[in-house]
C-alpha cells in the first residue's frame, strides 16, 4: 500500500474559492473591501517569488493588494514609519512584512510595531500570547494550513499523538498551540532532541518543519501515520533548475505513511490561501462584523 497523497494544491484552490465568495459577500452586504499590504525589504529572489504570488492571489480573491518594496539598506526608522502609515490606513486590514529582513534591521522591533489587529502573520506578541493562552487570535498561516491538511484526512485529531519537529515562531511553536486546541497530544522536538526516530515511532501525526532536506527517513515513520512536510529546500542541480525537496525522504515515506503531503504541491500552497483567510477575518473584526464563514 502506498500512502494517500494529500493534494495541497486542490485543497488550497478550494479554500481560495471560498474566501473569494465571502469577500464578494462582505463587499455586497457591507461595502467592505479587505486589503492586504505586503512589505518586501531587499531583493532576495525566493522572497520576491512569494510576494508576487501573494499579490496575484489577493487580487484574484477580490481583495485589495498593496505592495511596498524597500531597498535592502533602508533605515529602520523609515520602515517603522511605513508600518505606522499602514497601521493608520483604513483601506489596509492586513500587514505582512516578508521575512527574513536584512541583518541591519531588528526583526523584533518591526514585528512589535505592527497593529496586532492587522497582524495577519500572527507574529506579534499579542497574537502569539493569545494563541498560547487558548484565546481567539490571528495565527500564523503555515501552521493553519497544516491543520487544514491534517483535517482533510482525520475529521478529529482528538487524542492523537502529534510530533512537531521544529520550534520556529513562524511554524513549530504556533503549530503546537493549534494542535493542542484540537485536543491532540503534542510532542515538540528540534535539532537538539535526542533519538528523533524513537519519538517519530509513536507519532500518529508527524510534522517536519526543520529546513533540512530529507532528514526524516521512511523507517522513522509509524506505519499508517499522517506526514505533513513543511520543508521547502532547494537542491542545486548542475546546469539546471534547483530541485525542491521537503524535510521528509518522500519516496521512502510513501511506502510507510498512511497519508503524506508532497513537496511541492502540499503545505506551500496552503500558506498564501490561509493568508487570504486571515486578511478576511482581520477585515471583518476591524469593521465590527461577525467572523466570516471561512
Ligand atoms: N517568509 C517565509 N514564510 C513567511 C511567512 O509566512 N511570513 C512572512 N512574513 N515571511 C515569511
Amino acid at each position: 500500500m502506498t500512502a494517500h497523497i494529500i493534494d495541497g494544491k486542490a485543497i488550497a484552490a478550494d479554500l481560495r474559492a471560498r474566501v473569494a465568495g465571502e469577500v464578494a459577500r462582505v463587499k455586497r452586504e457591507h461595502g467592505l473591501v479587505p486589503g492586504l499590504a505586503v512589505v518586501l525589504v531587499g531583493n532576495d529572489p525566493a522572497s520576491e517569488v512569494y510576494v508576487r504570488s501573494k499579490h496575484t492571489q489577493t487580487q484574484a480573491a477580490g481583495m485589495a493588494s498593496f505592495e511596498h518594496k524597500l531597498p535592502a539598506d533602508v533605515a529602520e526608522a523609515d520602515l517603522l514609519a511605513l508600518i505606522g502609515k499602514l497601521n493608520r490606513d483604513p483601506a489596509v486590514h492586513g500587514i505582512l512584512v516578508q521575512l527574513p529582513l536584512p541583518k541591519s534591521i531588528h526583526t523584533e522591533t518591526i514585528i512589535n510595531a505592527i497593529d496586532p489587529a492587522k497582524d495577519v502573520d500572527g507574529l506579534h506578541p499579542n497574537n502569539a500570547g493569545r494563541l498560547a493562552g487558548g484565546f481567539a487570535a490571528l495565527a500564523p498561516c503555515t501552521p493553519l494550513g497544516c491543520i487544514i491538511l491534517t483535517k482533510s484526512v482525520h475529521a478529529s485529531l482528538e487524542g492523537m499523538n502529534a510530533l512537531v519537529i521544529g520550534r520556529s515562531n513562524l511554524v513549530g511553536r504556533p503549530l503546537v498551540q493549534l494542535l493542542l486546541n484540537e485536543n491532540a497530544t503534542v510532542t515538540i522536538a528540534h535539532s537538539r532532541s535526542r533519538d528523533l526516530p524513537k519519538l517519530a515511532a509513536g507519532a500518529d501525526l508527524l510534522y517536519a518543519a526543520v529546513g533540512r532536506p530529507e532528514m526524516v527517513r521512511g523507517d522513522w515513520i509509524k506505519p499508517g501515520a499522517t506526514v505533513i512536510d513543511v520543508g521547502i529546500n532547494r537542491i542545486p542541480v548542475e546546469g539546471g533548475k534547483p530541485r525542491l525537496v521537503g524535510d521528509v525522504a518522500y519516496q521512502e515515506a510513501l511506502n510507510v505513511a498512511g497519508a503524506i503531503t508532497p513537496v511541492p504541491g502540499g503545505v506551500g500552497q496552503m500558506t498564501v490561501a490561509c493568508l487570504l483567510v486571515n486578511t478576511l477575518r482581520a477585515a471583518c473584526a476591524i469593521a465590527g462584523l461577525p467572523a466570516p464563514g471561512v
